[in-house]
């Protein structure tokens, strides 16, 4: 009797278990932001800390990896105690650490990686390392609570221009890829060329906002062999010969002009191939997500062109878009469900590819 009051406990315990609210803690430090963010049950965002370097890396005209390392050194623990203090938990609450481990820096990488390693290890709380892009595309989930998979995202930040088949949670297939350089990067180094200096995306967007996007006709790369790979360089190249030729010619450069004209190369290429694979795979629902996702160009032109073609439209507030870790908190979330978990071995990759653990 005794024991199968004992048994019928045990069971009761792990039923509650099984039902019990997931608090992830999460932790992002693969490049120029130090984050930390508790997030319940994948999609509820308790706090979300940012701490970014930008202003520091300003002053350099991008970002410097010993600096970042450095920073993130000194932030990270401050960054976890705020965000779990704003969630109002401690880390007895947390029921898994999910942190980025991969692609990014190494050497920050690394300080979210140590960090999350040793509380885990001093805390006995499961650890799950994330794959920083899988992060961006979770980003997607948090604030629409009705999309799941599948789904196509279009990816693009600072490092990455994918565009991406979500088939299910942590199953990924990408289908387009840049050749060259990233969006971001893309609109980094147009930036600089035309004296806005860093961060570049935002302040293209601004300074494109009083131009004429049709002033000048930069080149749409199409990529030979890949309907839906990206090419970047070739319009970098495009905007520094227009600037050297006014130069030459004495002519004025209107910054406003460039830059519109620049965005609205990089927007239709992007709109383009991303309606061409919702078509083509039969998708519903397209999700964009990264840094460039919060340029305002890109929103209004993808929305308008979902509408135009009965497709839902998913994307992320801006502070979701550009490195955070409630992002990470989310994809954290759906591995841990899987059953996914990293031991004290986790290391930093900095070359990690989607859809390898
Ligand atoms: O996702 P993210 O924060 O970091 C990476 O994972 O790379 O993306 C940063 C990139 C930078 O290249 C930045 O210039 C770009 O996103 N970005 C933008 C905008 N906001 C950030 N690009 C265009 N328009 C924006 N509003
Ligand atoms: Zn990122």
């Amino acid at each position: 009797m005794h024991e199968e009051r004992k048994k019928e406990g045990q069971k009761l315990t792990q039923e509650t278990k099984q039902n019990k609210d997931v608090l992830i803690l999460a932790i992002e430090s693969s490049c120029d932001e130090t984050a930390a963010a508790v997030v319940k049950n994948g999609r509820e965002v308790l706090s979300n800390i940012i701490s970014s370097q930008i202003a520091l890396h300003t002053l350099y005209g991008g970002v410097v990896p010993e600096i970042a390392s450095r920073k993130h050194i000194e932030k990270i623990n401050q960054v976890i105690e705020e965000a779990l203090s704003e969630a109002e938990v401690t880390l007895d609450d947390i029921d898994a650490i999910g942190v980025t481990y991969g692609p990014g820096l190494v050497g920050a990488l690394l300080v979210g990686v140590a960090e999350a390693k040793a509380i885990s290890y001093a805390k006995n709380i499961p650890l799950v390392g994330v794959h920083h892009i899988e992060g961006h595309i979770s980003a997607n989930y948090i604030e629409n609570k009705n999309l799941e998979p599948p789904f196509a995202c279009l990816v693009v930040s600072g490092g990455h221009t994918h565009l991406v088949v979500v088939k299910d949670y942590g199953e990924y297939e990408i289908v387009g890829r840049t050749r060259d350089d990233a969006a971001g990067e893309a609109f980094d180094k147009v930036a600089r060329a035309i004296g806005l200096g860093y961060p570049g995306g935002p302040k293209i967007d601004r300074v494109a906002k009083e131009g004429n996007a049709n002033a000048i006709a930069f080149p749409r790369a199409k990529v030979g062999d890949s309907q839906y790979d990206f090419s970047f360089s070739g319009l970098k190249s495009a905007v520094l010969n227009y600037i050297n030729g006014c130069n030459m010619k004495g002519e004025e450069i209107v910054v406003e002009d460039v830059a519109a004209s620049f965005q609205k190369a990089v927007t239709d290429v992007l709109v383009d191939h991303a309606m061409s694979a919702v078509k083509e795979f039969g998708f519903q629902k397209l999700a964009i997500a990264g840094g460039v996702a919060s340029n305002s160009a890109l929103r209004a032109a993808m929305k308008a062109a979902c509408k135009k073609n009965g497709v839902e439209f998913y994307y992320p507030s801006p502070i979701l878009c550009t490195d955070n870790a409630a992002m990470i908190g989310a994809a954290a979330y759906y591995d841990y469900k899987k059953g996914a978990r990293s031991d004290l071995s986790l290391n930093a990759v900095p070359n990690l590819k989607l859809g390898e653990r």
